[in-house]
């Protein structure tokens, strides 16, 4: 099952204008717009789809009409592809599009495929740092303030539960996700196989509640792009839902931000890499473990 990562997002939205703006202010680029929607891109090809949360061609949403509709991932073959089919056809219905995509539905109800991705590499621009003690990276270079914050590659998504023990064991134990460190009966961060990222799923138990989309998130080049990123967000009128601040799990850099989308969107960099060695923790919800650092605490806020 060697799941690489999320391929794509489709997001159901009522305020088809204002998301479309707000993804392209984010730092991702329109590839295609039409009157059904736009998709917008990643560096790397990763993306997300827009669609009006009435499409009928749409999954049902878990929650909300405007939420994110379908996470399609994207794994390493056509063979992992049909042993994903097979092994989800034993208890749900699983059907295989012209589209070369696989689609169902996962425990909760969340409109889940996979395909063979279609990430691809991308010139990136290396992040120089100077440090005292090692040898210099940027000489006689100023720093680019001016550079574009491009989105360069999805790499997870949030979503809550009514029932954490129930979502995370299929993800687990059907599709191989690692569990790479847990709130105590309250969230988990999973690891798909194939990703070296802390995490590309982390669900919260939501109770009385069906669950939803919290938020999405892409890596950035680096810190710098991070704030440069968030400072333009700002001066276009998006408001800050969380950050920035730096995590705990996971060490990201983080800046979250509310969108016309259903869920925030957080621009990120510097995430733990990790391997089948990592050791998951388990830990107590407190802000301290929440962040390092940050200065405003309505993480996962209900
Ligand atoms: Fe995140």
């Amino acid at each position: 099952m060697n799941i690489r990562g999320i391929d794509r997002v489709v997001l159901g939205v009522e305020e088809m204008d204002a998301a479309q703006q707000f993804l392209a202010d984010y730092g991702l680029t329109a590839v295609d717009k039409g009157r059904d929607g736009a998709t917008f891109e990643a560096l790397d090809g990763s993306n997300l789809v827009l669609r009006q949360a009435n499409d009928r061609a749409l999954p049902m949403a878990v929650g909300a009409a405007t939420n994110a509709r379908e996470i399609i991932w994207g794994v390493d073959s056509a063979e992992t592809l049909q042993s994903i089919g097979a092994e989800l056809a034993k208890d749900r219905q699983v059907a295989m599009g012209n589209d070369g995509v696989l689609r169902t539905r996962d425990e909760t109800g969340y409109g889940i495929a996979f395909e063979v991705t279609k990430r691809h590499s991308f010139a990136a621009t290396p992040g120089l740092f100077n440090a005292v003690g090692v040898p210099p990276q940027r000489i006689n270079r100023r720093v680019d303030f001016n550079a574009p914050h491009k989105a360069r590659s999805l790499g997870h998504i949030v979503l809550y539960v009514p029932d954490l023990a129930k979502a995370r064991d299929f993800y687990m134990q059907r599709l191989g996700f690692r569990l790479t460190d847990s709130y105590r009966d309250r969230s988990c961060f999973l690891r798909a196989r194939g990703s070296n990222d802390h995490h590309n799923l982390f669900l919260i138990q939501k109770e009385g509640s069906p669950g939803g989309l919290h938020h999405i998130e892409f890596h950035f080049g680096d810190y710098n792009e991070v704030m440069m990123g968030g400072r333009r967000l700002t001066e276009k009128g998006w408001k800050t839902h969380t950050g920035p601040g730096r995590h705990v799990l996971g060490s990201n850099y983080f800046w979250y931000f509310k969108t016309p989308c259903g869920g925030a969107l957080e621009l990120a960099c510097d995430m733990d890499y990790v391997t089948d060695e990592w050791e998951a923790g388990e830990w107590e919800y407190t802000p301290d473990v929440v962040a390092a650092w940050c200065t405003s605490y309505t993480l996962y806020g209900h």
